[in-house]
């Protein structure tokens, strides 16, 4: 053996440790260019992820993409073959992608506030497949006149709160089975709707199919009709849905023609990560866009906006052709995120009326991440809001109190009321806070919610809610009768809610 060549000259030798206590910053490669997760589902979808990033020296920058949208990174940072990213969310919330680059692959683990977090591989890629080139310009914004629908708030059931990907053709059938024996569907319960995850391919004409998990979509739709039932799908302007399945952008016509064929009453149209091709002053004529599609096919369809109440939506969407638009961004089954929402909704109040409405999302009642006190105070305060009411428990298996929270007559009374005026915020009183809502016939409905979480007796403050007369209302909850102004003390349960109807003048 040539001893000659393990002899390394000095400077070589300074040169490889200094390279070493120099620390592994000077080993890191540079991950500036677009990392793509990719990974085919069991049906059929392909999930993605890109990480476009830009680094200098360790410093990263750019954009963390999911179907949902992008989020600018506003910290990021490599340290050796260790990277981290951190975005902020639209709740404000820290979004954070970090890892390790081995070999020519990207370990990366999500951070996403609103979910567990998870691991994905990513690979560079020579282009990003949430950037499209040559934008379709969307049509010259106008006034679409109402199209006749929707008088009272839609209800029904949406698969999303708690299937989300794992529903199908045989859970969407039983649901339509349950919608009818519960009794949901003669309380007025009307749509099932499917959320996102039904998509599969497009074919070699641009025709879309609905994937493996539901094999016929026509049949399925004949099923829920014949159960007396209106049927909903889903899709999003974006090339991509929110759960990154097939959207309808560039085939909007298409899909229109497609949804009135299998027999659709109700779409609901997500934005997604459409904001990779527009700014969000499109956001109008890009609605307006699919609204005139749906209307081409002379098939009565409601027509729901989800972009998460941007660009004051309330101001646009009946204009749009919408029917009902998201005010917020997601629900979850959680009394902090129910109250945020429900926080942000009297200043928007008087948008909504009949035909169109404002939409705090969708109930969770019944999922199991509330109290039934909360519950009450959910199904209560989107009564109060005109909301839509769209269950979106597993309906087949209720439990007595979920069961009478959503079959309430009074409460849905409220909800559908025909004057359709959104009630607002009249009062806040140490920890309750009193909304009021005017129904038809002057009739007055009022929610006193106790944010406390301990129980708090009050005295209803008739006067300064605005009832000066005797009137009697009926406790919706209790059915007890209440008589104003002698009966005003109430205890209410921590986070509970008390909710008066005028049942007539006393
Ligand atoms: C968005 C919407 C949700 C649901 C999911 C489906 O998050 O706001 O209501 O439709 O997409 O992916």
């Amino acid at each position: 053996m040539n001893l000659g060549v393990m002899v390394l000259p000095m400077k070589s030798v300074i040169a490889f440790l200094a390279l070493m206590f120099a620390g592994p910053v000077l080993l890191a490669a540079d991950l500036s260019g677009i990392w793509l997760h990719s990974a085919r589902q069991p049906d059929g979808h392909t999930s993605q992820m890109v990480l476009a990033l830009l680094q200098s020296g360790n410093t990263l920058t750019g954009k963390i993409e999911q179907p949902w949208g992008s989020l600018a990174i506003k910290e990021g940072k490599v340290d050796g073959n260790h990277f981290s990213v951190t975005a902020m969310n639209d709740e404000g919330h820290p979004y954070i992608c970090e890892g390790t680059l081995e070999g020519d692959k990207l370990h990366v683990t999500v951070r996403d506030p609103n979910a567990q977090p998870y691991d994905v591989v990513a690979t560079r890629a020579k282009s990003d497949p949430f950037t499209v080139a040559n934008v379709i310009t969307p049509p010259a914004v106008r006034d679409l006149p109402p199209n006749g629908l929707a008088t009272t708030p839609p209800m029904g059931w949406n698969s999303w709160n708690l299937f989300a990907g794992r529903i199908d053709d045989k859970t969407v059938r039983e649901m339509a089975d349950a919608m009818v024996s519960s009794g949901l569907r003669d309380a007025g319960y009307i749509y099932l709707n499917i959320d996102d995850t039904w998509e599969g391919d497009r074919d070699a004409s641009g025709v879309i199919h609905s994937n493996n998990k539901f094999p016929d979509m026509k049949a399925l739709a004949d099923y829920v009709h014949s159960k007396g039932l209106k049927f909903g799908i889903y899709s999003s302007p974006s090339p991509y849905t929110c759960a990154g399945y097939e959207g309808s952008y560039a085939h909007e016509a298409q899909d229109a023609k497609t949804y009135a064929g299998w027999g659709v009453d109700y779409l609901k149209y997500d934005w997604c990560s459409a904001s990779n091709l527009y700014p969000d002053s499109a956001m109008r004529a890009v609605y307006q866009k699919m609204a005139e599609a749906l209307r081409a096919t002379n098939r009565p369809i409601v027509y729901s906006l989800c972009q998460y109440g941007r660009e004051n939506v309330w101001e646009w969407g009946p204009k749009a052709g919408g029917n009902l638009w998201r005010t917020t961004g997601d629900i979850n089954d959680t009394y902090k995120r129910m109250m945020e929402i429900v926080d942000t909704q009297s200043a928007i109040a008087k948008w909504a009326g009949p035909g169109h409405w404002n939409d705090p999302d969708m109930l969770e009642v019944g999922n199991g991440g509330m109290t039934a006190d909360e519950y009450r105070t959910h199904m209560s305060l989107w009564a109060i809001f005109a909301a839509p009411l769209l269950a979106g428990n597993d309906v087949r298996g209720m439990t007595p109190d979920m069961r009478s929270i959503l079959l309430n007559k009074d409460v849905i009374a409220i909800d559908q009321d025909p004057l359709g005026k959104e009630g607002e915020l009249a009062l806040k009183r140490s920890d309750v806070d009193y909304w009021v809502r005017s129904l038809a016939g002057s009739g007055i409905a009022i929610a006193a919610v106790n944010r406390a979480n301990a129980p708090v007796s009050v005295k209803i403050p008739w006067t300064e809610l605005g009832i000066h007369d005797r009137f009697v209302f009926k406790e919706v909850w209790s059915g007890l009768d209440v008589k104003a102004p002698s009966d005003s003390a109430f205890t209410i349960p921590p986070h509970g809610v008390v909710l008066l109807k005028m049942e007539m003048v006393n």
